[in-house]
């Protein structure tokens, strides 16, 4: 079983996914998590960080698979890079800025998206991300888009940085929402968009519960 999650920073993609996989006992795929390893080694591999080393950050890890590689321990994703755990340094700054350009590159794109479908071929999985609907497995019944008022999405954003609404850190952080829901919805390759059988869900007025509440009922048939 293939369910795709898919929808715009801070839509609920994560949490909802996570969720799911335990519910369903599934493992939980975290594409943004792969995009973000390539960056960080992107950023230590090249003084000048990731842009215009595209090529040359994927010839690197084409050449030496072993220096990302995935755990998968109690429905949670662990990033490593050259063996080291870097599940946390992954949400730096420094990566969500970078990580557009290798989103915005094919051949790391594939690389990505080998790695999902070759954990797909094993597992029952939940995946979230930005095409996996639309790109990655265009055929599997199972797809959400989740979507959210860019406010809503930068106040989750917020709470889980601890960053007061009324700061100018929480201005920066609705503009850094919408700079990258452009980046995403206008980027060539891949773009983000509801693939036209996936199902919308705006979690905008919903809780967790509420979204779960939402999608359960299109899975639940596959479980008998
Ligand atoms: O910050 P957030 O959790 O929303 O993003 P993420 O899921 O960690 O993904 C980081 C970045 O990788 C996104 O901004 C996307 O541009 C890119 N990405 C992508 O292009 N395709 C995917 N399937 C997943 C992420």
């Amino acid at each position: 079983m293939i369910i795709a999650i898919d929808g715009p920073a801070g839509s609920g993609k994560s949490t909802i996914a996570k969720l799911l996989a335990k519910k369903l006992n599934t493992e939980y795929i975290d594409s943004g998590a792969i995009y973000r390893t390539i960056t960080l080694f992107g950023i230590q591999t090249f003084a000048e960080g990731c842009e215009g080393n595209e090529s040359r950050i994927f010839e690197l890890l084409k050449d030496n698979p072993e220096t990302i590689k995935i755990s998968y321990e109690d429905h949670t994703q662990i990033m490593w890079l050259n063996n080291e755990n870097v599940s946390q340094k992954i949400r730096d700054p420094k990566v969500t800025v970078q990580v557009k350009y290798i989103a915005d590159h094919q051949n790391c794109r594939e690389l990505v998206n080998q790695s999902i479908r070759k954990t797909a071929e094993k597992y029952s999985v939940v995946i979230d991300g930005r095409d996996i609907g639309t790109i990655v497995f265009p055929k599997t019944p199972y797809k959400f888009y989740l979507d959210a008022k860019p406010v809503i999405r930068a106040e989750r954003r917020a709470k889980e940085y601890s960053i007061p609404l009324d700061s100018p850190g929480f201005e920066q952080l609705v503009k850094s929402i919408n700079t990258r829901d452009k980046e995403d919805k206008e980027r060539k390759i891949a773009p983000l968009r509801k693939a036209s059988d996936a199902l919308l869900i705006d979690t905008s007025g919903l809780d967790i519960e509420g979204v779960l509440k939402e999608i359960l009922p299109h899975i639940q048939p596959l479980k008998s």
